[in-house]
């Protein structure tokens, strides 16, 4: 099973490719000024926020896809399916429908839509995606997550510390890739195959993480303890046995590591809990420092980042120069999803 992207400049060194979209631009001095009750904690405001987000998550969703497209280097009329994932806002139809008009695709595609299920859904499309490509062959699954944080953002709290630390850690992003099973390797270059996929919920964290659609908008609910229950009866270490023990890996150092950077102290626990090299998670802590927590997409930004680090560093591999590597999504529930990596080599 292949993440595949195509390669517009034919060799694998030189320059940085990209298949996310950074913004900014969604909640400006401007946008707030014209609309007040963005500004407020709790005041009635989910039209407006709608009216943002309905509009704005397909067009930057689209600017992150046009960028994989491009990559993947074939035509878009060879995509037979598309998965669509935000947690910013709701419609009818959604944001999968709107994309395949804005990208222009066949209006035939297989489309799936995931609304709400915050930022584990970064491995979930993923999973998602090498069903769809195993069981179709020769199908081209574009995966799109796009989030906007105007669904969320709202004036400050002394009440609910939850809320102000979402404000500090969320940010706005799209990521897209493309997943296949049967590469044309004469014009794709594959960067990752996806080898086994999982999700569990952890014991006894209801109500760790969660995000709840009222008329004041997505309100944000976090744990103080979150980075805590991620660890706590070793719920990473159970994943990590159940994905790497077949292949008789035990020592995680041996790893390339492809963590959803929900927060700096979430990274800090899997680091310290796991003995992991200061290094590995090296990645999602770039992503977080640079771009925040953009819920779903942001497992993206750590692989685009995992292979560009890759190639600038001049490794052998798409994964730091090694073979196998984990992807973990993070988020409501408490919910893990995995992600067992094998790695491509690049020709430096
Ligand atoms: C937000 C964060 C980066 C701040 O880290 P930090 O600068 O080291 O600061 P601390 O963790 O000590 O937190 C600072 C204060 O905020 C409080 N706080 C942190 N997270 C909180 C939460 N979710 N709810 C309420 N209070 C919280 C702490 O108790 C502390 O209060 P105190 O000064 O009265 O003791 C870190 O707490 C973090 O990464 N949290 C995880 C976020 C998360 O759950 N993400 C998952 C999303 S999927």
């Amino acid at each position: 099973m292949e993440i595949v992207y195509g390669d517009d400049d034919g060799g694998g060194g030189g320059s940085e490719k990209s298949m996310i979209e950074k913004r900014y631009s969604h909640l400006t001095e401007d946008i707030l000024k014209e609309r007040p009750n963005l500004g407020e904690y709790m005041v009635s405001s989910l039209d407006t926020r709608l009216d943002i987000v309905v509009s704005e998550v397909p067009k930057l969703g689209k600017e992150a896809a046009v960028k994989a497209i491009k990559e993947w280097g074939q035509p878009k009329s060879k995509i037979t399916h598309l998965i669509t994932c935000t947690s910013s806002g709701v419609d009818m139809p959604g944001a999968d429908y709107q994309l395949t008009k804005l990208l222009d695709l066949n209006p035939s595609v297989r489309r799936y839509m995931l609304y709400l299920q915050g930022c584990f859904a970064g491995g979930t499309v993923l999973r998602l995606a090498k069903y769809l490509a195993e069981n179709n062959r020769g199908a081209p699954v574009l995966v799109v997550c796009s989030e906007i944080f105007a669904i969320s953002f709202r004036g400050p709290t002394e009440t609910h510390m939850d809320s102000m630390v979402g404000h500090a850690i969320f940010g706005d992003g799209a990521g897209a890739l493309i997943v296949g099973s049967d590469p044309d390797l004469s014009i794709e270059r594959p960067l990752f195959q996806m080898v086994w996929t999982a999700q569990t919920i952890v014991p006894d964290s209801e109500g760790a993480v969660g995000g709840h659609l009222r008329e004041v908008g997505l309100t944000i609910q976090l744990m103080k303890d979150v980075p805590v229950i991620m660890m706590v009866s070793e719920n990473i270490t159970k994943a990590l046995e159940e994905a790497f023990s077949p292949l008789g890996i035990s020592d995680y150092n041996t790893l390339f590591w492809a963590v959803h950077p929900g927060g700096r102290a979430n990274l800090d626990q899997i680091e310290a809990k796991l003995g992991l090299k200061q290094e590995k998670l090296d990645a999602s802590r770039k992503i977080l420092r640079e771009f925040g927590n953009t819920s779903s997409a942001a497992v993206l930004f750590v692989l685009d980042e995992m292979r560009n680090k890759s190639l600038r560093d001049g490794a052998a591999t798409t994964g730091e120069g090694l073979d196998w590597g984990v992807l973990f999504g993070l988020g409501p529930g408490l919910t893990i999803e995995t992600v067992v990596l094998h790695s491509m080599p690049l020709d430096n």
